[in-house]
């Protein structure tokens, strides 16, 4: 294992957590498309219900082809230990509901998906738990500001779209456990390769694996990676839930069965996915961790194509701002160098000169760009976010989650870059077209 532990991270996306299948031999990791295993004899199964032994039961708890997902992700991010689910917005509400009940409260930054906004602010509500948005996650004072004697957690994107603002892990993670807080973490723009955020002192990190780590934009998943420091006994006042009895797992404290490093994680997938059951399917499974086997490949060309047409773009005559947070202009350059030194990924945003209308006439203009409501495909993907991915935000809302009326999101792909450009370029003759016909 300490071996495994060395390997660099190109040698852990293919191997970590899989070995040939023992019974017959497969090199490439089998679909268990089963809903249960059976147990070698009575004792066995009641060893695995009291989590005296952890093996499979039925897959709505685990499945060994997730469980390699798991294992591999978990090794990329440096964590004790992982749960797979069917998407990231799954993700996002088991990261918090396995800490916070009715009557607590969390602190997270207003600049993360729009569909985590609506998770936050109206959804948790309904469950009794309160938010507080913090509005420039860069002032750590503001999240101090924020934190109540109910608090249980902070909450944000180490990059988060559309403005590609990076986030200080580092200072915000401080005031987290200045309070006795973890700090949740949504890797999904950078993916590990390019952001570490245990390495900062993040505590849980999540994904919509939809994304970079499957990254062909054919499969749903979301993951929780548990970075197991977090000492979650010491609090035991703030989470009960990890460290009192469970009346509805035998009366097991997480914390006293397995330890502190991995009561998070297996409180989440015995308790929360057993009842709220949003499992992800194993061929799912097999199809995200395909596409995790090549994802440092992959995330190097996408940063490579998104420099290039942020670059490009900062200089067209037609664009008047660009949000990408590889560029020298950048209020985040500086933070991206300290926690993205490999790059800042492949999503960026920008404001053409001419306006709404003119973003609007780039995007039904493009034809190499699909225009969809995704992000890290190895296709290039282009969308208007304010009346699309954000438009369930009020338009205050949109613009303290970065994104303005004019605004067009690109997730640069993997095709060639003079494509890409022409592409574009494409666009940007449409949209001269679109303003100049206004102007008559
Ligand atoms: C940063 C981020 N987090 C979470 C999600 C939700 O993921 P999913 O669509 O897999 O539910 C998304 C989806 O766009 C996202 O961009």
């Amino acid at each position: 294992m300490s071996e495994q532990n060395a390997w660099g991270f190109e040698t852990k996306q293919i191997h970590s957590g899989q070995q040939p299948d023992p019974t017959t031999g497969s090199r490439a990791l089998p679909i268990h498309q089963t809903t249960a295993f059976v147990f070698e004899d009575a004792d066995q199964a009641a060893n695995r219900f009291a989590l005296a032994e952890l093996g499979p039961i039925y897959t709505r708890i685990t499945n060994p082809t997730q469980e390699v997902a798991e294992q591999r992700i978990a090794a990329l991010e440096g964590g004790s230990g992982a749960l797979l689910l069917a998407s990231g917005q799954a993700a996002s509400t088991f990261a918090v509901l396995n800490i916070a009940n009715a009557g607590d409260h969390i602190v997270s930054s207003s600049s993360i998906y729009g569909g985590t906004y609506n998770l936050f602010k109206y959804s948790l509500a309904k469950l009794g738990i309160e938010v507080t948005f913090v509005e420039d996650q860069d002032d750590p004072a503001a999240w101090q500001r924020a934190v109540r004697p109910n608090t249980k957690l902070f909450f944000a994107e180490s990059i988060a779209n559309p403005r590609s603002n990076v986030l200080d892990i580092r200072a915000i993670a401080d005031v987290a456990h200045e309070n006795h807080l973890p700090l949740i973490v949504d890797n999904t723009v950078a993916s590990p390769y390019l952001v570490r955020p245990f390495e900062h002192g993040a505590d849980i990190v999540l994904h919509s694996a939809t994304k970079f780590l499957g990254g062909h934009g054919t499969t749903l998943g979301g993951v929780i990676v548990d970075g197991g420091t977090f000492p979650w006994s010491e609090h035991a006042d703030k989470f009960p839930g990890l460290t009192e009895p469970d009346p509805s797992y035998n009366g097991v404290s997480y914390t006293g069965a397995v330890g502190d490093a991995i009561a998070y994680i297996i409180k989440a997938r015995v308790q929360l996915l057993r009842d709220l059951g949003s499992s992800i399917a194993p061929l799912s499974a097999w199809l995200l961790l395909q596409g995790i086997e090549t994802l440092s490949l992959r995330i190097e060309r996408h940063v490579q194509n998104a420099q290039a047409v942020a670059e490009w773009l900062d200089s067209h005559e037609d664009v008047a701002t660009v949000y990408y947070s590889g560029l020298p202009t950048s209020p985040w350059y500086a933070a991206a160098n300290t926690y993205a030194p490999k790059g800042v990924g492949a999503v960026l945003s920008f404001e053409l000169k001419g306006g709404v209308d003119a973003g609007r006439a780039v995007v039904e203009n493009v034809e190499l760009f699909s225009h969809v409501a995704n992000i890290g495909d190895v296709r290039s993907l282009i969308i208007h976010p304010a009346s699309t991915t954000h438009s369930q935000l009020t338009p205050e809302q949109q613009l303290t989650a970065g994104v303005t009326p004019g605004l067009v999101r690109l997730s640069v792909g993997l095709e060639h870059i003079d494509d890409i450009k022409a592409d574009l370029e494409k666009g940007f003759a449409a949209a001269r077209a679109v303003v100049a016909a206004a102007r008559v």
